[in-house]
């Protein structure tokens, strides 16, 4: 069975009061269009379609470059799901294929193996139409409401236009639909917008192929892989669910956490081996881990790479491009960004390392600061291998310590330092007896 996959991305979002498209707001620190293509993906379907609006228009490089698979369809007006689905099918390529999955791109949570068991089921019993179902926890929600006869689905109804009797349904759409491309683009005409909403709503389709006698059904899963995105409470709520699961996710992978729920993952944090995360840890995107690592408490984390037998914090925070080898110790208040800093090297305590370069086995005092800023553009400090770097120093960069040097406590440095040299700046201590 040839499979296309049509992602339905243009919608306004008016809900989310936000100047940023609703499909590019973050659930785990990755936008949640990218979940779902993520997930797409894995599916290995034929075609892959997003439908966007011009609003989109501005992020289709960034998404053609991480996804060269993808073709866009351009939703000039929001017309409504159906008018989106039948954009995406004036796609050529997406006709020739056997059937079509349709996705809503604020629906981030859906699984791969939900879809596979889903698709499955469906060429098994020869279905024409199916649709993901499930039952929220409270019935007075967003979602279509589903009238169904066992697993048969007789009839899908918008929120807006429930009948009184009809509230009381509990099953609902999860927007994920499933059809016989053939029969989506035959029925898909049909459908008008003589609804509150005047919208073409997607789920109308449900009645019309029914009227053919044909197999339609519906599979329920669980709720909170459905959950849709309509605004910033809903946005909370499936951050809640996605960090439950990836703190799962990383505990079964043998990461020892002493209270999990205090630790936030990003979509893309990569932890290896005989890791141990304390308490109110944060990580944002791009943060890479190696083996048996040890972070405390407190930290925040981004776009990092940590080797194996790194000690972080307490209290640390790494920004983009903390580059950390092997065995070295990041300690309690140290900033660090942009930076590479190579094996066995100690900063422990109070310290800011910026666009620093830093080697082998060096000791970075308690407030030592790079001082990679002149007003006007960031300059970079280079500290060679077994440099021992004292308490308090200021280092003005640009500058060049060279290997095996010590800079005494206290220092300004603001001249370049050449191999195994000492350099401190002398100004005697003043002592005079106190004037009673
Ligand atoms: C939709 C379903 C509802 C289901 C719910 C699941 C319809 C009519 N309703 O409702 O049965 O329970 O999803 O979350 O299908 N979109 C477009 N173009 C448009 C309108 C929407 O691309 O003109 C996209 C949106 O970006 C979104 C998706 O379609 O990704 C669903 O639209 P939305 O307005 O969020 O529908 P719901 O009211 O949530
Ligand atoms: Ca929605």
């Amino acid at each position: 069975m040839s499979l296309s996959i049509i992602i339905l991305a243009a919608g306004k979002g008016k809900r989310m009061l936000s100047d940023l498209p609703k499909v590019f707001h973050n659930v785990g620190n990755y936008p949640m269009l990218y979940h779902v293509l993520d997930t797409s993906m894995k599916l290995k379907p034929k075609n892959l379609c997003v439908v966007i609006s011009d609003q989109i228009k501005p992020y289709t490089d960034e998404i053609k470059r991480k996804y060269k698979k993808v073709t866009f369809s351009n939703q000039k007006l929001q017309k409504g799901t159906a008018d989106a689905v039948l954009c995406g099918l004036t796609n050529q390529s997406s006709l020739k294929s056997d059937s079509t999955l349709i996705l809503n791109a604020d629906t981030p949570l859906i699984e791969e193996k939900t879809l596979k068991k889903f698709i499955q089921k469906f060429k098994k019993e020869k279905t024409i139409l199916s649709i993901l179902s499930m039952e929220p926890k409270n019935s007075d929600n967003s979602y279509g409401k589903l009238v169904v006869e066992g697993e048969n689905l007789k009839k899908i109804i918008e929120k807006n236009e429930l009948s009184q009797s009809e509230r009381n349904l509990t099953l609902c759409n999860s927007g994920v639909m499933l059809v016989k491309t053939k029969h989506l683009y035959n029925k898909i005409k049909n459908i008008k917008n003589r609804n509150s909403k005047n919208e073409f709503y997607l789920t109308d389709i449900v009645e019309i192929i029914n009227s053919d006698n044909l197999k339609v059904t519906h599979m329920k899963v669980d709720f909170n892989e459905t959950l849709g995105v309509n605004d910033k409470q809903d946005l909370a709520y499936v951050e809640k669910i996605f960090q439950e699961k990836i703190r799962l996710s990383m505990l079964i992978k043998g990461i020892s956490m002493i209270d999990p729920k205090t630790v936030y993952f990003s979509a893309d944090t990569i932890i290896g081996k005989n890791v141990t995360i304390q308490p109110n840890v944060f990580f944002g995107p791009q943060v890479q881990i190696g083996n048996n690592v040890l972070i405390k408490s407190n930290c925040h984390i981004e776009e990092s790479r940590i080797s194996n037998y790194v000690t972080v914090g307490p209290f640390a925070r790494l920004r983009n491009g903390s580059d950390i080898d092997e065995k070295t110790k990041i300690g309690n208040f140290v900033e660090v960004k942009k930076s590479r800093i190579k094996k066995n090297v100690k900063i422990s305590h109070l310290s800011y390392v910026g666009d620093a370069n830093i080697g082998n086995d060096v000791n970075i005092g308690a407030g030592s600061i790079t001082c990679n800023y002149d007003g006007f553009k960031k300059n970079k400090t280079f500290i060679g291998s077994g440099c021992f770097i004292g308490s308090n120093t200021s280092l003005i960069a640009p500058i060049k310590i060279k290997k095996n040097s010590i800079v005494g406590a206290g220092t300004v440095v603001d001249k370049n330092v050449k191999e195994s040299t000492l350099v401190y700046r002398k100004s005697e201590l003043v002592k005079k007896n106190k004037k009673k």
